[in-house]
């Protein structure tokens, strides 16, 4: 049984290693003190997350990740309190970088272990203070539109550790359908953020893509991406400079199309459920225009909004140290012989 040290404050260290991203972060009690992220840039040739070079470069990551996240938080690792770290969902490979050094680091420091899931941390996102900033944090219960390049779901809060999916995509994700779609379009992985960046100046009005009628709160996100696929194979055929000529407004489109789809079953949900508490998390909360349509709702429905913090959307290791403070509370610790999930529900 490792040392639980009864002091304050309570310092975590976070380790997410789940995708293509070593992160590190530190916090006191909810308040962060370093966020430090290497993320791959290996994968971009690829068009995709390739699990072998991922792994690879977690180990090369992790140990100066780690590092750099205690030295810049002013802190030595003997003043931690406990690691949490990131068990799953994820690819497994990358995931046992992580795991291993969370283990092997807690054992040789004598402090708990807390696994983390990393759906949870996304929405613990939340919960993240900034020193010297006043900032609402949600109160129970809220709704949560989780969006990220693996997941789409609506979740109910009801309490810490306490939670419901009440829908989720039958078969792809926002984020894939964002990345899948660019990819056609001939543009880098991960293409969400740059089909983004490219709407700005774009016309969402310009093109009409089928929405997907699926009942109750779930979502659907390949039927779009197949008649977006179709839709640009037509008109190449008519004219071979069609994307050229037209990427902002297909981009601008398109993300109007996954953002109505979203936030129609959000409608729906906070109808349901009568919670006014809404927020966004994952990586697809960065998007502009999501974080806009959930703005504009909150002030037309009354709706009390939540968007992450610059930096808090996408995956990051603060998330996952601010939800191993919450288990620490709980002392929900992990044994050392656990194991690392490649698929776990939230
Ligand atoms: O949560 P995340 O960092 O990783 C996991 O999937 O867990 O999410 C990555 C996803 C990718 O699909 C990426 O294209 C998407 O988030 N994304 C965005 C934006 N920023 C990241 N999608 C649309 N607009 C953005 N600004």
């Amino acid at each position: 049984m490792a040392r639980i040290k009864m002091s304050k404050p309570i310092y975590i260290l976070g380790i997410e290693s789940s995708c293509d991203d070593t992160a590190a972060a530190v916090i006191k009690d909810t308040e962060i003190l370093t966020n430090i992220i290497a993320s791959q840039k290996v994968h971009e040739e690829y068009g995709g997350v390739v699990p072998e070079l991922a792994s690879r470069a977690h180990q090369q990551n992790i140990v100066p990740v780690v590092h750099k996240a205690l030295k810049d938080a002013g802190i030595v690792k003997e003043q931690l309190t406990a690691i949490a770290v990131t068990s799953g969902p994820g690819l497994l490979g990358s995931l046992m970088v992580g795991t291993s050094f969370a283990k092997a680091f807690s054992l040789a420091l004598d402090i708990p272990l807390i696994t983390i899931n990393h759906l949870q941390a996304h929405i613990y996102a939340h919960f993240i203070r900034e020193a010297n900033k006043q900032e609402r944090v949600p109160d129970f219960p809220f709704l949560t539109l989780l969006v990220s390049g693996g997941n789409s779901q609506l979740v109910l809060m009801k309490d810490h550790f306490n939670m419901e999916i009440i829908g989720q995509t039958i078969d792809d994700a926002a984020g894939e359908a964002f990345d899948k779609c660019a990819k056609v379009m001939g543009m880098p992985y991960p293409g969400g953020p740059l089909i983004d960046k490219l709407s700005q100046t774009g016309n969402s009005g310009a093109f009409t893509f089928s929405k997907p009628k699926i009942s109750g709160l779930d979502y659907s996100f390949s039927g779009l991406k197949t008649s977006f696929l179709y839709f640009l194979r037509d008109r190449m055929q008519e004219n071979s400079n069609f994307i050229k000529e037209n990427k902002k407004d297909l981009c601008a489109s398109l993300q109007k199309t996954i953002v109505d789809i979203l936030m129609d079953k959000l409608h729906k949900a906070v109808k349901q459920t009568k919670v006014k508490d809404v927020a966004i998390a994952g990586g697809v909360s960065a998007n502009s225009a999501l974080q806009k349509a959930l703005e504009n709702a909150g002030e037309k429905y009354g709706w009390h909004v939540y968007i992450p913090k610059l930096g808090y959307s996408l995956d990051n290791a603060a998330m996952v140290a601010v939800t191993g403070y919450y288990k620490y509370l709980k002392k929900e610790f992990a044994a050392q012989d656990f194991t690392a999930y490649a698929k776990v529900t939230i």
